[in-house]
């Protein structure tokens, strides 16, 4: 593992895998961040889309707190309202059990499919931030793909194929499966499907991304069967694209939803009990 770092103040900035993953230590995430500090580590989310934050404690306002200094925090959505933390609107529980113990209905195969969350939606969620509570002793992490790399590295053939292309979106419509288990008739409503750019212009970096996935994305417009679909998901998942991490309770990590896809290992024992806060961070239209 290349670490180079780079400190401002007491915080420090470590390359974990260059232009992805970077790992901030030197800081209290539970304590009030200054405004240069704050802005430190905006610029640290442009430099790497998947930021670690070692060793944090932090309750359901703490964890709202975070995500302010990237945003305006997303009210969970319908489905997942009964999973929010108290007196929190939009932070919620992930992962296999609730925090009473009781086991959630889905194992450990809860979005074990790549995917980008609220990609069904006209306005997706930018980015999001995971706080580890429990974990397995074995397996348990979460997955990262770099989607800047993936589009870079497609073949110009390929990218002239998808140039103006726009992909069809709707909730677990994609052939990656179900990302939970099947909602409650209330809870369902109506899903209508949503057209987003297969390659999207990133509104802070100003580079093009892939921007499709296995859960939500269904069918590319204008064409018949998902084999294309199914080629850009086989290239982008390529291992040299992904990075995979390992859980520590404590951990706090924040992801890029409009240059990254992300999905759970699944990799652990069912009868180990993981359990992780997160919270959302609103975002704008592809383009
Ligand atoms: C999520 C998610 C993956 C995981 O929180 O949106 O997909 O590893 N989590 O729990
Ligand atoms: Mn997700």
């Amino acid at each position: 593992m290349a670490l180079e770092t780079m400190a401002t103040g007491d915080l420090v900035v470590e390359t974990v895998v260059d232009g992805f993953v970077g790992r901030i230590s030197g800081l209290d995430l539970s304590a009030a961040l200054d405004p240069g500090r704050a802005e430190a580590l905006r610029a640290a989310w442009r430099d790497f889309p998947v930021l670690h934050f070692p060793d944090q404690s932090l309750s359901p306002e703490g964890l709202r707190r975070v995500g302010e200094v990237f945003g305006v925090p997303e009210p969970e959505t319908p489905m997942n309202r009964g999973y929010l933390t108290e007196g929190e609107d939009a932070v919620s529980y992930v992962g296999n059990i609730h925090p009473d113990g009781t086991p959630y209905p889905f194992g450990n195969k809860r979005a074990t499919a790549w995917h980008s969350d609220q990609s069904y939606f006209a306005t997706p969620v930018s980015g999001a931030i995971l706080h580890a509570l429990r974990i397995p002793d074995q397996g348990g992490g979460t997955q990262f793909c770099n989607m800047y790399a993936a589009y870079d590295s497609l073949p110009a053939a390929t990218k002239g194929k998808i140039e103006n292309g726009v992909a069809l979106h709707c909730y677990n419509a994609g052939p990656g499966g179900e990302a939970g288990p099947p909602l409650d008739e209330d809870k369902h409503g109506t899903w209508t499907p949503v057209r987003h750019p297969i390659v999207r212009t990133h509104p802070l970096s100003g580079r093009p991304a892939l921007y499709v996935n296995h859960i939500h994305t269904y069918a590319i417009d204008g064409m018949a069967g998902t084999e294309l679909l199914e080629e850009l998901m086989a290239h982008a998942t390529e291992p040299r694209f992904v990075y995979y991490h390992p859980w520590r309770v404590g951990d706090t990590v924040l992801w890029d939803q409009r240059c990254l896809m992300h999905k759970s290992a699944g990799d652990y024992p069912l009868d180990q009990a993981r359990l992780l806060m997160r919270v959302k961070v609103a975002g704008d239209a592809p383009y």
